[in-house]
């Protein structure tokens, strides 16, 4: 009886995934048995995503450097560290020229796409933020400039684009309206966050979304949503980490998302969306040790080592214990190489743009 009914399982399990490869599709049964599964499915998931992500982009990784150039912000999403209302966040922005000096350095170790990450901060007006932009794909024509500043107008996303900009990073955050009314104050609405995100599909960014795994209140439910909404998107990238508890926050005391249903979603994600760009986040890294490698060998093909200043690191504290907070961007560079060397793969230093665009 018992053994009747794991070959059952293991069988279904085995559909659904064989169905994922072949097309893509996923219903919610489907989707939670996966969820579930226990070791073999989870191994079973896991090749199948690999395979894909090899099958598309190889047994390349790709590299963007992330700047992180202000900790101000006029948001106060109840998850997040550097929120208005955190009294204890040590504030920082970097200039126009210790960016630039970031983009230099990150260059000379061969880094050929930046992300430019920030607070909503009232000082970078779209007139500094174009300016920023534009001295960068001035002095580095040949990277790509990717912004992650939040919401913003249609016309100075326009406006960032008209100045360089190539790509933006937009986590979604939860496709599901009431869920995301639980994680943000009531003037955010995830109905604004996904017209931004189709504003800037629009205007013709390489566009990333996403969301964190097991934040607070989140169901299988809710994560169902967001592979749909991700489905109908259409992004070019997926950002997904797991959530991880800030102590000054409103949810520092809640339990942080898992390793296992990071992975299993990575997965998911990458059999549903096969050219997506997946990063292996620094989240994932900070909740296991070698989560980013084990992110790479569960579908995810990128990897965003920090360029930001060291002296300025440890204030971009969006929640507790982040990793490489103390290390020069070349030693994480390094760092990161030798950790995808071991598992087979290649730090690559090409733009790596989504395959679609590639020439
Ligand atoms: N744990 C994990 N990820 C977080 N982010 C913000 N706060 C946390 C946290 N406590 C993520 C959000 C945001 C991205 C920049 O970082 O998803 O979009
Ligand atoms: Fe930063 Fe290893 S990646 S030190």
């Amino acid at each position: 009886m018992e053994a009747g009914r794991f070959l059952v399982s293991v069988r279904g399990i085995e559909e659904i995934i064989e169905r994922l490869e072949r097309s893509g599709e996923l219903d919610f049964d489907g989707f939670k048995m996966l969820m579930e599964a226990d070791e073999s499915g989870r191994e079973r998931l896991r090749a199948a995503a690999r395979a894909c992500a090899d099958g598309v982009y190889g047994r390349a990784v790709y590299i963007r450097g992330l700047i992180e150039f202000t900790n101000y912000c006029r948001n106060d999403c109840l998850y997040c560290g550097i929120r208005r209302s955190n009294q204890n966040a040590d504030r920082y922005r970097l200039t126009q020229e210790q960016i630039m000096s970031c983009c230099e350095q990150g260059y000379g170790l061969g880094f050929r796409t930046f992300v430019l990450q920030g607070g909503e901060d009232a000082y970078f007006t779209d007139e500094r933020v174009c300016d920023i932009v534009s001295k960068i794909k001035e002095a580095y024509p040949d990277c790509a400039v990717t912004l992650s500043i939040g919401e913003k107008s249609r016309e100075s996303y326009q406006a960032f684009f008209d100045a360089g900009a190539d790509r933006y990073l937009l986590r979604h955050e939860t496709a599901n309206e009431e869920h995301y009314g639980r994680l943000h104050p009531p003037e955010l609405s995830c109905a604004d966050r996904k017209r931004c995100l189709w504003d800037l599909k629009e205007i013709g960014y390489q566009v990333g979304c996403g969301f964190m795994v097991g934040s607070p209140f989140q169901t299988l439910e809710n994560l169902y949503e967001d592979l749909l909404f991700i489905k109908e998107l259409e992004p070019h990238m997926v950002g997904i980490g797991p959530f991880i508890p800030q102590k000054d926050t409103p949810f520092g005391n809640m339990a942080a998302g898992t390793l296992d249903m990071t992975l299993k979603l990575l997965s998911i994600i990458r059999l549903m969306n096969p050219k997506a760009l997946l990063p292996a986040t620094t989240a994932l890294g900070t909740i296991a040790p070698d989560g980013r490698e084990l992110g790479i060998l569960s579908g995810a093909n990128v990897v965003m080592p920090n360029l930001s200043p060291v002296n300025v690191r440890n204030k971009y504290a969006l929640y507790d214990n982040k990793i490489c907070t103390s290390d020069e961007a070349a030693e994480c560079k390094g760092c990161l190489s030798r950790r995808m060397e071991r598992i087979g793969y290649n730090v690559v230093t090409a733009r790596g743009d989504y395959i679609d665009k590639q020439s």
